[in-house]
């Protein structure tokens, strides 16, 4: 299967958003990557649940929103009502990870565990059987159009090799700095899922931008 690209909205012009959601519906994108930032967790805060609805009214394909918040408990179903199909917390935010897992899968959605870059592949061995998605954070979360962080890459084949041993069916999702230089590596080390904001959205053509990051591998 060729290799899930997922722009980025919080680089888009919120000011222009159909436009931009338009040109992903258009593009050979498959996801919308949706950023929702707390301003403690992370230091910024980006927009909560009426952008999303407001993105959702115009997408034709799945919203995966990674939410970098305290708490996510609290909102799961929130989430899936404004539109969420696959929901990303973050391994550093939850107590108890596979009751928050879990509780993402009865409300009806898709479960992802996002880890920041200093976290250890390992931690997540007793919890990878149970999840849709990895979110690997390729930068520290908080900011678009920072520097792609190269453990990363050894990060990405770890995963690879334990979805295997414990017959998982995760995919490994990248997140943070990926561009055309990048896109090739992260997907021979394992990459399904690639996002992209400040590589797609500062483009003179992002819909070009996507079709060229999709068929990075070949
Ligand atoms: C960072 C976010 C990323 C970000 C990626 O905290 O989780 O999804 O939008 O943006 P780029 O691709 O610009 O690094
Ligand atoms: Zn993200």
């Amino acid at each position: 299967m060729s290799v899930l690209i997922a722009p980025s909205i919080l680089s888009a012009d919120f000011a222009n958003l159909q436009r931009d959601v338009e040109m992903i519906n258009r593009s050979q994108a498959d996801w919308f990557h949706v950023d929702v930032m707390d301003g403690v967790f992370v230091p910024n805060i980006s927009f909560g649940f009426p952008v999303i609805k407001a993105v959702k009214k115009y997408a034709k394909k799945p919203l995966d929103v990674h939410i970098m918040i305290v708490d996510p408990d609290k909102f799961i179903k929130e989430f899936k009502e404004v539109g969420a199909s696959l929901l990303t917390v973050h391994y550093e935010a939850c107590k108890h990870l596979h009751r928050t897992v879990h509780a993402i899968k009865d409300a009806g959605m898709m479960a992802g565990v996002a880890i920041n870059p200093h976290t250890s592949a390992n931690l997540l061995e007793d919890i990878i059987a149970d999840l849709d998605l990895i979110n690997v954070m390729s930068v520290n979360p908080g900011f678009g159009g920072q520097k792609f962080i190269p453990l990363t890459l050894k990060k990405t084949e770890t995963l690879k090799n334990m979805i295997l041993q414990k017959n998982s069916k995760a995919k490994i999702e990248i997140d943070g700095g990926v561009d055309l230089n990048n896109a090739a590596d992260l997907i021979k080390s394992g990459a399904d899922v690639l996002v992209a904001g400040n590589t797609v959205f500062s483009s003179s053509d992002p819909e070009a931008t996507i079709s060229k990051l999709k068929n990075s591998s070949k």
